[in-house]
């Protein structure tokens, strides 16, 4: 198999935004909303600090009962948060985090 082409991010943050019938869900507490502040703040960052960031929306991460949750990789830190400064503060520690 060649060599894969893609470029691997630096880091790379999943927000669950997803919402269940009648079942506890991270869209429960407004986390569409929280996101947009998250990319807000995020874009605010110069280019050099963004850089090989993605910032992702995601389904369901299997951890509804903890709602509302986010995960980054590589390091594979959760936030469970209860605003949206919280995670705010959550995607902005994680680019700033030493690799
Ligand atoms: S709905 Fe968000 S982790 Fe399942």
């Amino acid at each position: 198999m060649p060599p894969s082409a893609i470029k691997p991010f630096r880091r790379h943050i999943f927000v669950c935004v997803n919402k269940r019938d009648g079942k506890p869900a991270c869209e429960d507490h407004d986390a569409k909303a929280a996101l947009a502040k998250a990319k807000e703040a995020m874009k605010a960052l110069p280019f050099s600090k963004r850089d090989g960031v993605r910032l992702s929306q995601s389904g369901c991460l299997g951890q509804c009962e903890h709602g509302p949750v986010a995960v980054v990789y590589p390091s594979g830190k959760w936030i469970s948060y209860a605003s949206a400064d919280e995670l705010v503060h959550f995607v902005l520690e994680a680019i700033e985090a030493a690799d």
